[in-house]
């Protein structure tokens, strides 16, 4: 398996004052781990609070939420990958499951985001995942490699750069059910061959994380499975203590 991939995405939760008091009580209890990278998506707003506090941590990393897709412009209340850089930020989430259904993003957008994030120079995470209704009618795996397919499209460097997948059913999300591990394993498996056909070899050490009701109780069976090389935590990632129990199963 490749080396663990723990991702808290905060959402819209914890400005800059909470982002600060929440790293300093996570650090002082969180040690440098060498056998796992941790992945912190706060708020934008609260970028600044959180890079100033991992700057001597090699093992934490710093992503953006969302990104346009536009490297500038006239593009009220947005943000560009490079402000993102510059921020701090290595990694962009795309296409999280509440962009596109709660903001009506499609796939098309998330290749031109995908694309501006290669551009830019930064990791995209590309969020995949199917609704309850294909699940039932047992279309899930083709939505989510259409997903996959579409949303890698417009990258030129597929070979040579680093891609993460999150697979994160959309029924799952903040819903307190949570895919089987062997569930989860299986479109995992599909994803890492798609990959291949997608981008070669790089398909071998891409992360593919597993998001959607994570908690303290589910986290280690997760994580233990085959395939799964790391996970994305919601609402368990927004509080210390059950964010502590995630990033050290
Ligand atoms: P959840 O969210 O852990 O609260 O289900 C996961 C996500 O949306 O990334």
């Amino acid at each position: 398996m490749n080396r663990p991939v723990m991702a808290a995405n905060w959402k819209m939760n914890n400005g800059p004052t909470a982002a600060r008091e929440f790293m300093h009580a996570f650090l002082d209890q969180y040690p440098r781990q060498n056998d796992r990278t941790i992945l912190i998506f706060p708020p934008a707003l609260s970028l600044h609070a959180v890079a100033e506090s991992i700057a001597d941590r090699q093992d934490i990393l710093l992503g953006v939420q969302n990104v346009h897709w536009a490297d500038q412009g006239a593009y009220t209340g947005e943000l560009s990958v490079g402000m993102a850089r510059d921020a701090g930020a290595r990694v962009v989430l795309v296409g999280h499951s509440e962009r596109r259904h709660v903001f009506g993003e499609t796939s098309e957008e998330t290749a031109m985001k995908c694309a501006a994030v290669e551009r830019g120079g930064l990791t995209p995470l590309l969020c995949v995942g199917e609704k309850l209704e294909h699940r039932d009618s047992g279309i899930a795996e083709e939505v989510v490699m259409e997903q996959l397919r579409v949303g890698f499209s417009a990258m030129t460097q597929l070979r040579t750069k680093e891609v993460m997948v999150a697979y994160e059913p959309v029924w799952a999300i903040g819903t307190g059910r949570t895919a089987t591990p062997a569930d989860a394993t299986a479109m995992h498996m599909a994803i890492r061959t798609e990959l291949g056909s997608i981008c070669g070899d790089r398909s071998r050490t891409a992360a593919i994380l597993y998001g959607g009701s994570v908690n303290a109780s589910n986290a280690r069976s997760l994580i233990s499975a085959a395939e799964i090389d790391g996970l994305l935590v919601g609402g368990a990632s927004v509080d210390t203590g059950s964010w502590l129990s995630v990033a050290r199963s």
